[in-house]
């Protein structure tokens, strides 16, 4: 039985997820695949942030930086970073906006001080990631009270079975956590899940199940 997260010894095949966007990541602002997909959850980490009246952000895995860029506009915050590793999708998000801090780099090594952000988010990337080393990080570069939100896919239906056993597996360079995982994953890292729901899209959910987990920093 695998670990629940991703350990550190298939992370040399997280370079390969990070090339793969960086060659798809003209595709990937297609309208239609980002309504459909990424912009609800997108929509759920903006309600979070504006609840919460997070001054200092980021996005980790940002991508092509339409989150990040829709944080600084709609939010107006003190300071937004989007972190991602991936250089074909940081480039997409550089022409997108002058506004955001761009940082290349890994979600497990963030370029960030200690206590430095209000509020830490991701969208449709944590299961590309090492979700302990992650976490650690996160949880280093929050204030105390900081906000924590995680969206995430978890391919649980019945249907998604041969996902499920794909994403499982230690050859596959990532592991979609359940959400029971997730709360946990963020509860051994030393935050407080204040709420877990499931991201409504126009899509059944058994094809895209995914969900959002809150929390703060102990
Ligand atoms: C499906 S995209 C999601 C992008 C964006 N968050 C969104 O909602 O559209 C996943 C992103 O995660 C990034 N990624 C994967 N593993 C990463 C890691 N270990 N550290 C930082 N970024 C990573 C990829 O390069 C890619 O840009």
């Amino acid at each position: 039985m695998p670990s629940t997260a991703m350990t550190t010894g298939n992370r040399a095949l997280n370079q390969l997820v990070t090339g793969f966007f960086g060659n798809v990541a003209r595709a990937y602002d297609t309208r239609t695949l980002q309504q459909v997909l990424y912009r609800p959850p997108q929509d759920q980490v903006v309600a979070e942030l504006r609840a919460a009246g997070s001054r200092r952000i980021a996005d980790i895995g940002c991508g092509t930086g339409i989150l990040t860029t829709r944080i600084a506009r709609e939010l107006r915050p003190e300071v937004v970073y989007g972190v991602d590793a991936s250089t074909g999708m940081l480039a997409q998000a550089r022409a997108r906006s002058a506004e955001v801090h761009w940082r290349h780099s890994a979600a497990e090594h963030l370029p960030l001080g200690d206590g430095e952000l209000d509020a830490v988010v991701s969208t449709s990337a944590f299961h590309f990631f090492d979700h302990p080393v992650a976490l650690r990080e996160f949880h280093r570069v929050l204030v105390p009270g900081g906000l924590v939100a995680i969206a995430t896919m978890h391919p649980s239906a019945p249907t998604a079975r041969p996902i499920q056993r794909l994403t499982r597996s230690p050859r596959f360079p990532a592991h979609a956590p359940s959400p029971r995982e997730t709360r946990k994953l963020l509860e051994d890292a030393g935050f407080t899940v204040t709420d877990q729901r499931k991201i409504a899209r126009p899509l059944p959910s058994w094809l895209v199940p995914d969900v959002i987990t809150v929390g703060r920093r102990g």
